[in-house]
């Protein structure tokens, strides 16, 4: 029999149009120095490192031990959890939606933030993102055939986005989507109502619908509380809301969130949603319901302050390794300026020489040139370990 080559069909031209994924290169790189033996510590990726409520494990344990609990479910995910939600947005914010209509469970935020993409943005459409951003916002439009409009977030207006200079934007006819992320990521920049509602004014004026992506309302420190883009009278109409229990309650392998909008928009992310996933696994809504519903505010209140203990420490620690931090009172992150050089450089060095793993800011958009983040996702004692090898490396070179 002849042998015969096989080619490979091409890979879609879609895929050029998305740069590789950060933190995927910064994962090969930690991958080989760790397979020749180096201990990496792991400041970048920003994943809580502590377990969530205990109760909530030992639901889906009991869950999990149902026999009738493992086949499909419904698109629309648990009518428990959807309540759950709803109820956790009239307790916390004083918002009311309808947990039929209004609430559709998600398999983690990110699935959600790339599939509303799928569903508003067609070729030649817009979405207006935030330059420091969340790439998913950047990834789903350009994965959806649509161009990013930048809008800059800069220190001196403590990264809220300067609305004049986008109204002057001559591409903004074109857009739908405007995405912004308070609790910001990677800024840990916070905002107040005021804020959202002149977002939600600007989003009425130019008819866009007002995407405000919520993953850490709750991962807050200095007595701050987040606010919610929702409890901006009549918010609604223009506003999809994303939260997650991914850090809300230190769950984020468990791949659970939800978006809150009106009935018009939930309905189209689900005719996207139903043809690419078959919703969860009914234990992770059962579990996500009861986290939502019975964890006191003393749990998150607890974790919260062993996360600003940590911040604090790595606010104390950047002036002695080259770094002045933005101070926040929200997020998992610390945002710092590199003092002198290059985000990449500094990055790279303190990978190679340090072998601490930080996020060049630049990986966030043109304006996290010369800046790093830095999570506080991490066990005490590494990051004290951190702070040590990182001192050491740095007044080596200085
Ligand atoms: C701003 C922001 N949005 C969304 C997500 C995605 O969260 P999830 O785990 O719910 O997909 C993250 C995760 O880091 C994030 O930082």
């Amino acid at each position: 029999m002849a042998t015969q080559t096989f080619s490979l069909p091409k890979i879609a031209a879609r895929l050029d149009r998305l740069p590789p994924y950060g933190f995927e290169l910064i994962n090969q790189r930690i991958a080989q120095l760790s397979a020749e033996g180096a201990d990496i510590i792991r400041l970048d990726i920003g994943s809580p490192d502590m377990p969530p409520p205990q109760p909530v494990i030992e639901m889906l344990q009991r869950s999990a031990a149902n026999p009738k609990y493992h086949s499909y479910g419904s698109y629309r995910g648990l009518p428990a959890f959807r309540k759950a939600v709803a109820a956790y947005y009239e307790r916390r914010f004083g918002v009311q939606v309808d947990p039929d209509k209004e609430v559709l469970p998600l398999i983690g935020s990110k699935e959600g933030i790339v599939n509303l993409a799928l569903a508003f943005i067609d070729r030649g459409d817009a979405a207006i993102v935030p330059d420091l951003n969340y790439p998913a916002y950047t990834m789903g439009t350009l994965m959806a055939g649509g161009d990013v409009i930048l809008m800059r977030l800069d220190p001196e207006r403590s990264y809220a986005p300067d609305l004049d200079t986008l109204r002057a934007h001559p591409d903004l006819r074109r857009a739908k989507l405007l995405w912004v992320n308070y609790p910001n990521n990677p800024t840990g920049a916070t905002c107040d109502l005021s804020l959202y509602e002149q977002l939600v004014a600007f989003c009425r004026e130019h008819d866009l619908l007002l995407c405000s992506d919520n993953p850490y309302a709750e991962v807050v420190y200095d007595g701050y509380r987040a606010p919610s883009a929702l409890q901006v009278a009549g918010a609604l109409e223009c506003t999809v809301e994303f939260m997650s229990l991914s850090k809300l309650y230190n769950m984020a392998g468990w791949r659970l969130g939800a978006c809150l909008a009106r009935r018009e928009v939930i309905e189209a992310l689900l005719t996207i949603k139903s043809n690419v996933d078959s919703g969860h696994f009914r234990p992770i809504y059962e579990a996500g319901a009861l986290a939502l519903n019975q964890t006191p505010q003393s749990w998150i209140d607890a974790r919260n302050a062993i996360y600003q203990a940590r911040r604090d420490a790595l606010l104390a620690a950047c002036p002695s390794i080259g770094l002045n931090a933005f101070k926040t009172s929200g997020s998992l992150y610390v945002w710092a300026k590199v003092m002198n050089g290059d985000d990449t450089a500094y990055v790279q060095s303190a990978l190679e020489q340090a072998h601490v793993s930080l996020t060049p800011g630049s990986m966030y958009g043109p304006a996290g040139k010369g800046y790093v983040r830095i999570s506080v996702g991490i066990e005490d004692e590494r990051l004290q370990e951190a702070i040590v090898r990182l001192r050491a490396w740095y007044a080596k070179q200085h």
